[in-house]
Parts: C-alpha cells; structure tokens; sequence
C-alpha cells in the first residue's frame, strides 16, 4: 500500500526531477514537481503574506547548474494570466519586476526586488502577485506568492536570503565550463526535499525500471 504510493510519487516526480523552489516570499502551496510546469504551479490564488513595497527580496533555490530567471508581478486580485502580469486592469503597461537573467550556480539565489520599480502607482495595502519564471533549459516552470504591499515593512530577520558560495566566484565568465561544483557538494546543495527526492528514485531505482 505504501510503497505503490511512493512509486507514483517517484515516477511523477521522474520526467522533470531538477527543478527550483520558491523560498520567500511564501508560495500558494507546497512544491510539487509536476506542478510546476503550469501557470502559477497550477495553485488559486491564496492567502496573502506582508511584502514591503520597496527594499523586498526572493529567495529560490535552483537544482540546475544553469537557468534563467525573470520575476513578473500582477495588481490584479486574481490573476489568471500572464497577460495580467504586465498590463493593469486599466490597461497601464509596465515591465517585469525584474527582466530574464542567467543564474550560472546551482543552490540559492536571492534577488533584490522594488514594486516601485515597475513605475505603477502603488499605495500601501495594494495587493499583488510575484509570479517567479525559471528556465534550467528544460522548459518553462513557475511559481507563485500572493503578498499585500506594505509601506516600510520590515521583512523578519532570520528570513532565507543568500546566493549560494558558488556565486561568490564572479569571475567565472566562460559560458560553456564545466559545472564547478562536485557531484557530492551538489547533492549536499539539495534542499531537503529534492534530496529525499533522488533518494527515495534511488532506492526504489529498480522498482521503477521494472514498474514502467
Ligand atoms: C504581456 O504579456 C503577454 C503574454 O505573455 C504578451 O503577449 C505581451 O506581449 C506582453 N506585453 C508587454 C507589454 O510586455
Ligand atoms: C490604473 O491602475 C493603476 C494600478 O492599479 C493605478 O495606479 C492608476 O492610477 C490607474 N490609472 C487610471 C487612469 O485609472
Ligand atoms: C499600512 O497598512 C498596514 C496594514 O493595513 C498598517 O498596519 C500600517 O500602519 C500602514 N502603514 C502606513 C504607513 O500607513
Ligand atoms: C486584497 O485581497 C484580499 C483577499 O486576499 C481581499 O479581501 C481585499 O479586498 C483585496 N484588497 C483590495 C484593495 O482589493
Ligand atoms: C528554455 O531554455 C532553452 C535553452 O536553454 C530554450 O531552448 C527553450 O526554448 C527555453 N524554453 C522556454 C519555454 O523559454
Ligand atoms: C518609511 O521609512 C523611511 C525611511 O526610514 C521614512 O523616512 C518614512 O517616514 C517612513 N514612512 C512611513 C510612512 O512610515
Ligand atoms: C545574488 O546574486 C544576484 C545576481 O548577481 C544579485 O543581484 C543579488 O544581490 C545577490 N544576493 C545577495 C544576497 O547577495
């Protein structure tokens, strides 16, 4: 009984296993790997955590060697899509929140972000929508936190923030290198979940050969 359940979760997990997870600010639901795949994780809209309106950050954890990451973000109530996530519902445009870029390390990245920056009005109390877009090359993820924009709040001391230490070697400029981290450090880099992850495929590894 259980080991059919773990067998499906192995193999849900198996067609897309590296993939990011959105620490901070709080995302709609727990990380699912298929889920990922869809707008917003495929989660509705949910409860709405404290979010400053400038001087915020987001914090995710990247499980490939390489992706891009863009962060857009919506004023609408109930976004549903992504067209929502660059035009008001007034019909004002405005930019992502912060455009693609390329992250080059595996592990944790924390961006700097200003609701401010994207030249919409914004009083405090203004709901929105911080929906991350993450490309590891193998097609596009997403996810999702529904905040409500605070004037000068303070986010709380102790809350996930940094760039994993592969980052702090900036000077690696060469596109094409090889991955500079060992596969063990990598392992270790795994948060929690994506390392029970591979260990649970490992170990029901030849289960899985012969159930599929
Ligand atoms: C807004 O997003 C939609 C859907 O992704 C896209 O077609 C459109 O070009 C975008 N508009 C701007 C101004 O970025
Ligand atoms: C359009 O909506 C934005 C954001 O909700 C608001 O700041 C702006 O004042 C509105 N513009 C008009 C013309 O209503
Ligand atoms: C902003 O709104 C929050 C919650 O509604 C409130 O606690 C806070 O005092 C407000 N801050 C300002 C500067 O108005
Ligand atoms: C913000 O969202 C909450 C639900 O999360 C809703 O109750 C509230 O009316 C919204 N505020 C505005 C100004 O639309
Ligand atoms: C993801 O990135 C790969 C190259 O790294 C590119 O071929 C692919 O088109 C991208 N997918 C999306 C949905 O942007
Ligand atoms: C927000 O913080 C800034 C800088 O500390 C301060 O000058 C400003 O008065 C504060 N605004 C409110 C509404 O408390
Ligand atoms: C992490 O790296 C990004 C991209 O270089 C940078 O914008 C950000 O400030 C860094 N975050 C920290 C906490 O150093």
């Amino acid at each position: 009984m259980f080991i059919p359940t773990l067998l499906s979760l192995a193999l849900a997990a198996a067609p897309a296993l590296a993939h990011f997870q959105l620490n901070y600010p709080p995302p709609r639901g727990p990380f699912v790997a298929q889920m990922e795949l869809s707008f917003c994780s495929g989660y509705p809209t949910g409860a709405r955590s404290p979010f400053p309106i400038d001087g915020g950050f987001v914090d995710i954890t990247s499980e490939h060697p390489t992706a891009t990451v863009g962060i857009i973000i919506s004023f609408d109530n109930n976004p549903t899509t992504f067209a929502q996530f660059n035009i008001t519902a007034n019909g004002t445009s405005y930019p992502p929140l912060l455009p693609f870029f390329t992250m080059n390390w595996q592990g944790d990245l924390c961006v700097p972000v200003d609701a401010e920056s994207v030249g919409i009005p914004i009083v405090n109390g203004t709901n929105a929508t911080l929906q991350v877009e993450f490309n590891g090359s193998d097609g596009a993820l997403f996810d999702c936190a529904d905040v409500v924009l605070i004037t000068n709040y303070t986010i709380p001391s102790g809350t996930q923030c940094s760039n994993s230490t592969a980052s702090s070697s900036t000077s690696t400029s060469t596109t094409s290198s090889a991955p500079t981290t060992s596969p063990t450090s990598s392992a270790l880099a795994l948060p929690a979940a994506g390392a029970k992850v591979i260990a649970l495929l490992a170990a029901v590894g030849a289960a899985v050969a012969l159930y599929v």
